[in-house]
């Protein structure tokens, strides 16, 4: 097939991750936002901070403010030269036209809810979402008169174009979901959203890189980039992609009346990030994959919800749509492993740290049995933790893990 023909409407990436320039990731991701004569020679950008922007004469000013939609320097909320070559970055990544970087993936993901929704509106949001978002929608949302419908992760076209109402605006979807796993059938999904107007928002997090959200029907592509473009588990960050410039503007207003800002320390950090993501994100799936593996031949466990893993849910909608995995995945134990011994086998690892977050170089552990928001009748009957796999060697990984089982067993 021509590289061309490979190209969904709006999309600047194929779904099999190779950009327009015929390019890979890996590539892309050297070359993109190194806005050559501004480095002044050196390879990276300089860090660009600042609040006044000083215009040479009134006509620049004029021109500027003209411009302030495009990149154009006006101000310090309105982005710096950093914020922008990390813009376009992460829009090289996802394959959008424009990208908006707000202070923290949470703030990607409600500014663009903000953005489509008003007074009168609802909006369909996954059971599994991350949980904040959640929290947004029941608290916030509600209070500005916008009614949430939480549908199952795993519904089917028909099912969801069920839930659409004449006041629908926004489908959001969270694929997989970040605590359970559910992988949707986006482009399905996003077919019947706009067959009835309703734009799609997705957290493309767990993807990133491997799904390509605008090749499969979304408009708007939320990024905590605070994990796997981070990467290093010391900046808190977020992105918002769109497919097109009417989506874009809707975005980019939204942001600026809110006042959605990042620090441009944050935002080259990031890009510092960004520029070995590919290598990492390598590394980790085979890794995160092994380990996987090896749960499931535990007998304490009863499943191990890893898309990328044969027979493990939404495993079939994985092989169609992603072309990779991140490293991050759930276990669910055997009914007779109590939640209790779960947070001892954790207590007992010594290479696992107990926290939230992902993405970063190093493994994590998290018991998750209530933090999960399913309410439909969905969720998991056993005890269930979530593993994060970093850059450690796997072998060393699964003997701290062996050891960890060890206590699991004796204390039972
Ligand atoms: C799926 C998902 N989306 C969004 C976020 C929010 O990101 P941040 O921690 O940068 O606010 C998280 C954080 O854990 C997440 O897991």
């Amino acid at each position: 097939m021509g590289i061309a023909a490979r190209y969904a409407e709006g999309a600047r990436v194929s779904a099999d991750g190779v950009g327009q320039d015929g390019h890979g990731l890996a590539t892309r991701l050297s070359h993109a936002g190194r806005a050559g004569s501004k480095a002044h020679g050196f390879v990276n950008l300089p860090l660009h901070r600042g609040s006044t922007v000083l215009y040479e004469n009134m006509a620049q000013r004029r021109d500027f403010m003209r411009r302030r939609f495009e990149q154009a320097l006006t101000y310090g909320l309105n982005g710096s030269a950093t914020h922008h070559a990390l813009e376009d970055v992460v829009a090289e990544v996802e394959g959008g036209t424009r990208c908006q970087i707000v202070g923290t993936g949470l703030a990607a993901c409600t500014t663009p809810l903000l953005a489509y929704l008003g007074a009168g509106d609802h909006c369909l949001v996954p059971d599994s979402v991350y949980g904040p978002v959640r929290s947004f929608c029941d608290t916030m949302l509600r209070r500005l008169g916008v009614a949430t419908t939480y549908y199952a992760p795993e519904a089917t076209q028909d099912e969801v174009a069920g839930l659409i109402r004449a006041e629908t605006k926004v489908l959001y979807l969270e694929s997989p979901g970040s605590h359970s796993f559910e992988v949707q059938d986006v482009p399905a999904l996003s077919r019947v959203a706009h067959a009835r107007g309703v734009a799609v928002l997705m957290d493309n997090t767990w993807g990133i890189a491997a799904f390509q959200p605008f090749a499969h029907g979304v408009d708007v592509s939320i990024q905590a980039l605070t994990k796997y473009a981070v990467g290093h588990s010391d900046v808190l960050l977020g992105s918002i992609t769109t497919r097109e410039d009417a989506h874009w503007k809707l975005v980019r207003d939204a942001a600026l009346v809110l006042g959605q800002y990042a620090s441009p320390d944050d935002c080259w950090l990031t890009l510092r990030g960004m520029r070995t993501m590919a290598v990492r994100l390598e590394r980790q799936m085979a890794s995160g994959l092994e380990v996987a593996r090896w749960f499931a031949g535990r007998p304490e466990v009863a499943r191990v919800l890893h898309p990328a893993l044969p027979g493990a849910p939404g495993h079939e909608l994985w092989k169609r749509d992603f072309s990779g995995a991140a490293s991050l995945f759930g276990v669910v134990f055997r009914p007779e492993v109590s939640v209790a011994g779960t947070h001892r086998l954790v207590d007992a690892l010594q290479l696992f740290g107990i926290g939230a977050s992902w993405g970063g170089y190093e493994s994590l552990a998290l018991p998750t049995n209530g933090i999960i928001t399913r309410t439909a009748g969905g969720g998991e009957a056993g005890a269930m933790v979530r593993f994060h796999i970093g850059l450690e060697d796997p072998a060393d990984l699964i003997a701290d893990l062996e050891a960890g089982f060890g206590v699991l067993n004796e204390a039972q």
